[in-house]
């Protein structure tokens, strides 16, 4: 409990009103709900008493405490009463600016002089409200997100003349609640949180509108591939259309950035169609309440996440720069109070803060509003070459990033990623001894390098992943035995590959071909440019692949499969490799870089032991008897269970967080 109070007085006992008096009350607080009828704080406790039974329920509190914390509360119909010996007023009554203005003076006339008096509004100026009473230096924001028992995060907002003194009481209370508070220092329409929401939402919104994408391909984009817990339409629908136009109108009349005008939301408000609630919003429920929007996982392949969430990013890098919360409070407000599996700064790292800029340009030439206007903290970063995690700096510092140019590759590190780029362009990367020793010894290198947890390969330039073995190395006469030798060294490098602790990613960019293929094949994953073709021609020249294509091809495509395209040698498209499971994703060429790194992002987000000990049981347990495959599983499986990382895991399952894993 925080020291210096403890009363609290709850004004309006509506859907926040009475979870904001349970949650006080859970943490010892005496409180007093107060609203305009006795029926409506009936029901208020009966709402209380029913969420604190579901909590004894599920053991997060003891039974013996539902009556003790219910003894805790009490109702009035005054607010006179209720505040007058009350050390902090919350209200939450109707979003109506007279109405929170009544309320305010109305308690500022009858609370003793040292009460704070806060609001849980969620777009109507705190120092408008404060300006009823003659107490504005003890007037603050206290907004909980909905519904308050369950949601961790609270905004603390900080009007004009609100004192740092009440401030800071007002954090130490939410604080002493078991929440987590956010500063946020000034009076910004929206805050930090819906502030980043209606950024997310606005180009969404415009690209569908003007036949882009579909709501479906950017929901399932912004759930499957970016992580976040609902599409953005989605939520809309949750949250009831109605509520997310009408604040998007409030908002917007205060604050010109805000001015992203929905077409779509104003058309389903227009017709009624509310969202869930209603049967019908973005998408149709016909299956009552509870039914979840039919978002198919594979419907996003083709949206550019970078586009979505520029605007949002934007928005996050103007409360930045104006001091209006600090980079770790915008984190966790996305985090917490969106349910973002990654802060949004973290995002912008990860695309690049330049595509970030360029996205937004883009976004601003074709709709000119003042929202997508790049943020001069975004460009100062380009210029200063803080590109994010490529860069090995942008809004946070990554791991010694850094690139080292062998002759015929390069290494270019970017923790936890680190690409190796095949370099012979001028000859689509045809490969050499050279070129394979040095990726042999770029394997060394990163072999238990701990900044790095994946390893992507790819071609350089924008034609090959790899043409092949530089068939010039073939000519001459040269012994049998001496080319056994030298296909067995290049068998050796193929294989570390598949050897290698860490998970291996093929980006396969253009061709894949014979002796190129057969690397893409040891590799983990393939991800291929929709222009890419594969394909093992080595028929074609009289002989046949050499570095495990003849294995390794069948393995993933099955022997049926395998025989076509080594003993017919065509090439095949990358979508045609995808219907055959050659390779696990095709994406557009455009967004070759951005895609493959968000998968790998993913796998270095994974648990790395237990990452190791699942390619080695499938890669080598696989090759072997069963019975013998599924011994090497069983210890794999209990070396894993005793990991510190197993630990983490089970924990966030439990305390329904995310785990971090930290290869321990
Ligand atoms: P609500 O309509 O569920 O509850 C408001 C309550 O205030 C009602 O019970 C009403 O009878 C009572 N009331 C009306 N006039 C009153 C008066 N003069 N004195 C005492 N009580 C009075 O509204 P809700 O959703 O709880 O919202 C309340 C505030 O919280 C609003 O400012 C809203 O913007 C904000 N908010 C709402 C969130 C939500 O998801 N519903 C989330 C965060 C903030």
């Amino acid at each position: 409990m925080s020291q210096q109070i403890r009363r609290v007085a709850v004004i309006g006992a509506g859907t926040m009103g009475h979870g904001i008096a349970e949650v006080s009350a859970l943490a010892g607080y005496e409180v007093v709900m107060v609203d305009v009828s006795q029926d409506i704080l009936n029901k208020a406790l009966e709402r209380i008493k029913w969420s604190l039974d579901k909590l004894a329920e599920r053991g997060t509190i003891s039974k013996e405490r539902v009556g003790e914390v219910m003894g805790r509360i009490k109702t009035s119909l005054s607010i006179a009463e209720a505040v007058r010996d009350a050390d902090l007023m919350i209200e939450a009554v109707p979003e109506k600016l007279d109405l929170k203005k009544q309320v305010f003076a109305e308690a500022d006339k009858y609370a003793p002089p040292h009460a704070i008096l806060a609001t849980n509004t969620s777009s109507l100026p705190i120092t408008e409200i404060a300006s009823a009473t003659k107490r504005p230096d003890k007037v603050v924001g206290i907004h909980f997100f909905n519904p308050p028992v369950l949601m961790p995060l609270v905004e603390v907002i900080k009007g004009a003349q609100t004192s740092d003194e009440t401030a800071r009481r007002s954090y130490e209370f939410v604080k002493s609640l078991g929440k987590e508070p956010i500063m946020v220092n000034k009076d910004v329409p929206g805050f930090v949180v819906n502030r980043i929401l209606i950024a997310l939402n606005s180009a969404a919104c415009l690209l569908v509108a003007n036949n882009q994408y579909s709501v479906v391909e950017i929901d399932s984009a912004v759930k499957y591939r970016a992580g976040l817990p609902m599409g953005i339409f989605e939520l809309q629908d949750f949250t009831g259309i109605d509520v997310g136009y009408l604040v998007g109108l409030a908002v917007a009349e205060r604050d010109p950035m805000l001015r992203v005008p929905c077409p779509l939301l104003e058309d389903l408000y227009k017709k009624g169609w509310l969202g869930q609630k209603s049967g019908r919003g973005f998408y149709e429920y016909k299956g009552g309440p509870y039914e979840r929007a039919n978002i198919p996982r594979e419907a996003g392949e083709k949206v550019d996440l970078t586009l979505i969430f520029a605007p949002a990013i934007n928005m996050a890098a103007w409360l930045l720069r104006n001091g209006i919360a600090s980079k770790e409070d915008i984190e966790k407000g996305v985090k917490l109070g969106l349910g973002w599996p990654k802060g949004v700064f973290e995002y912008a790292d990860e695309f690049g803060i330049d595509k970030v800029v360029e996205a937004l340009n883009q976004l601003y030439s074709r709709f000119g509003y003042e929202l997508f206007k790049p943020d001069p903290l975004l460009t100062q970063m380009v210029q200063e070459g803080r590109l994010g995690r490529k860069s090995g700096r942008g809004f946070y510092e990554y791991g010694a990033a850094g690139t080292v140019e062998f002759k015929e590759i390069i290494l270019r590190k970017e923790p936890p990623l680190a690409w190796i780029i095949l370099n012979r362009p001028q000859r689509l990367n045809a490969l050499t001894l050279t070129m394979l020793e040095e990726l042999s010894r770029a394997l060394d290198m990163l072999w238990d390098d701990k900044d790095v947890r994946v390893v992507i390969i790819r071609g350089a330039g924008d034609r090959a992943f790899s043409a092949g073995a530089d068939v010039t190395s073939f000519t001459g006469p040269l012994h049998t035995y001496y080319f056994f030798l030298y296909n067995r060294k290049f068998q050796e490098a193929v294989s570390k590959i598949e050897r290698f602790p860490k998970p291996v990613i093929a980006a396969i960019n253009g061709y894949a071909l014979g002796g190129g293929l057969e690397i893409a094949l040891a590799c983990d994953f393939r991800i291929a440019t929709d222009t890419s073709e594969l394909g093992q021609p080595e028929i074609n020249l009289g002989i046949i692949p050499g570095a495990g294509g003849t294995q390794r091809l069948a393995r993933i495509v099955g022997l049926g499969r395998a025989k076509e395209l080594i003993m017919l040698g065509d090439r095949i498209k990358a979508d045609e490799a995808y219907r055959i499971g050659l390779v696990n994703r095709v994406v557009p060429k455009e967004r070759f870089e951005e895609e493959v790194r968000s998968f790998a992002m993913r796998l270095a987000q994974g648990p790395p032991i237990a990452l190791t000990y699942a390619k080695y049981a499938l890669n080598f347990g696989t090759q072997v008897p069963v019975d013998i495959g599924l011994l090497l599983e069983a210890a794999f499986f209990s070396m894993a269970v005793n990991t510190k990382d197993a630990q983490e895991g089970v924990m966030a399952f439990l305390t329904r967080r995310r785990p971090e894993f930290k290869g321990e």
